[in-house]
């Protein structure tokens, strides 16, 4: 068994033969039977001074960490749980898509591999309509972005994806209604090796594109496309009220523009719930109540707000 030590690469030990992804900056790939949290050892190492392109992938997690310090839970050997140390020489602004871009190269990589075409949720749950459910939504991963600040810069940012992959296929009951796994899908195994090595080619691509002030926007745009919440009619739970609307666009930033009555209000943190056609009258204000359920794996709503980062601290989002 692994154990994550702070900065302790003698802690790690692969068991997997995938150790770099050639022609991309992943130059450095460990696979790992368990750890506690694959973003917590890499924010060590960050700290430690590892340079970017360190990838950590672990078959199993005992404290994997979700958005809003929930707790992020998958079977031993059933999930891609993996995070990446990047090292993006840009603004806080460009949180977002550094998020989006890990979400985007997820979706080509399950696209490329298992045939599966997930939805992007805002912000950055990859989700599927399940045709056995009626074509209701349910969420396929979650994305967690931690990083180190230097000022109003990165020192390191740590962005994490659980991707539920070969699940059993009776879950537990609080997320049997929520979460989805790709052999679900495709009513086979799937190679969780062929999806991290296209993923991590896919991220390469779309970092440069990061990167580079003219590469953002064709990330905004792919954003755009294979968003499954522009256009919808949503509730969005915010920690001081909620807003029934319609998503009709995303700020620069990639806060939410969602038009409720006829103001548009920016969102840059909330949790959102896709409505169905029906279920509720848009630009009025929802019944005070409980927010969405929020099971331990495959569902959880969306992070804090990247912009009230406070300096020189790690920050969930
Ligand atoms: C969410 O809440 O939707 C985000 C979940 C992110 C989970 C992944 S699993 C790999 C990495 N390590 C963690 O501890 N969390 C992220």
């Amino acid at each position: 068994m692994v154990s994550s030590v702070p900065g302790g690469d003698a802690s790690f030990t692969p068991s997997g033969p995938l150790r770099a992804v050639p022609g991309t900056r992943f130059a450095d790939v460990r696979w790992v039977a368990e750890t506690g949290s694959t973003n917590a050892d890499l924010l060590a190492l960050a700290t430690a001074g590892r340079p970017e392109g360190t990838v950590l992938v672990a078959d199993h997690q005992t404290a994997g960490r979700g958005r809003l310090g929930r707790v992020w839970t998958a079977p031993p050997g059933a999930s891609i749980l993996l995070s990446v140390l990047l090292r993006p020489d840009v603004g806080l602004e460009h949180a977002h898509a550094l998020t989006t871009a890990v979400a985007l190269s997820a979706i080509e990589a399950c696209e490329t591999v298992a045939g599966v075409r997930p939805g992007l949720k805002w912000p950055n749950d990859l989700v599927v309509a399940v045709p056995a459910a009626d074509g209701a939504e349910r969420k396929l991963a979650g994305v967690l972005a931690e990083s180190v600040l230097a000022g109003r810069r990165f020192a390191a940012v740590v962005v994490g994806i659980g991707l539920n992959v070969n699940w059993p296929d009776d879950l537990p009951p609080e997320i049997a209604d929520l979460a989805v796994a790709l052999n679900h899908l495709t009513g086979g195994p799937v190679d969780r090796q062929k999806l991290v090595t296209a993923l991590l080619v896919g991220l390469e691509r779309r970092y440069a594109a990061l990167l580079a002030p003219d590469g953002r926007m064709a990330l905004r745009r792919e954003e755009e496309a294979v968003s499954a919440t522009l256009g919808r009619d949503v509730r969005v739970v915010r920690s001081h009220d909620e807003l029934v609307g319609t998503v009709v666009g995303f700020e620069p930033d990639g806060a939410l523009r969602l038009e409720v009555d006829t103001d548009v209000v920016v969102v840059p943190v909330g949790d959102v719930i896709h409505l169905r056609p029906g279920s509720s009258s848009v630009g009025a204000a929802s019944p005070s109540g409980a927010p969405a359920p929020l099971p331990a794996s495959g569902g959880q709503p969306e992070d804090p707000d990247p912009r009230s980062i406070s300096a020189g601290k790690n920050h969930a989002g």
